[in-house]
């Protein structure tokens, strides 16, 4: 697997599995019905941010991340990231190497942290895997998040000093 600068060939590979993420509702406050091109517009990061795509030996792509400052200014030390790996390709390492990616990335651009500000708490896959990667929950918002089926839950912000 190579995790690689995601270039605007790359889009028209990822927005299924975006699509198909942001519609089940489950893991992401998107809105359900967002469009291509404001998906793309979401996803796809200018400067200072940074999108990119995890691609195995044949170019297909099996899982994308973006990172970006977390907030402008004087917060503009602390860096964030999102991911989604293609249901097809779950559990074979995209999401745990795109984040060692993303936390690489980010020392190395010179932020003292990471933080996620919104990760579902009925997420427990991602949120074990963020665990393993060092983040800590400082604190979840109550029923900030409409699950589909599980109703109102909690959100985690999580957070790793770097
Ligand atoms: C979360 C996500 C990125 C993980 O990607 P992945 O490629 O399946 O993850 P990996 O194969 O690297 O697995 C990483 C670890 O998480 C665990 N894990 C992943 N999904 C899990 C699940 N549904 N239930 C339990 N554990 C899970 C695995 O056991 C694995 O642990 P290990 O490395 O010790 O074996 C992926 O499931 C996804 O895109 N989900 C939808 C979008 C999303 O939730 N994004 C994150 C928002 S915070």
């Amino acid at each position: 697997m190579l995790i690689r600068d995601a270039n605007a060939p790359d889009w028209p590979a990822i927005w299924p599995f975006f699509r198909s993420i942001v519609r089940a509702g489950e893991t992401y406050a998107y809105p359900l019905d967002i469009d291509e091109p404001a998906a793309r517009t979401l996803w796809l990061l200018p400067p200072p941010g940074r999108t990119v795509v995890a691609v195995d030996d044949a170019g297909t792509v099996l899982g994308s991340a973006h990172m970006n400052p977390n907030r402008m200014g004087n917060g503009a030390h602390v860096a964030s990231a999102s991911f989604m790996v293609d249901p097809r390709h779950r559990g074979r390492g995209v999401g745990r190497a795109l984040g060692e990616h993303a936390l690489a990335w980010a020392t190395a651009e010179g932020y003292r942290a990471m933080q996620f500000n919104a990760v579902v708490e009925t997420n427990t896959g991602a949120v074990a895997l963020w665990q393993s990667l060092g983040f800590e929950i400082l604190a979840t918002v109550p029923e900030g998040f409409r699950h589909p089926s599980k109703g109102y839950v909690g959100l985690h912000v999580m957070y790793r000093r770097l």
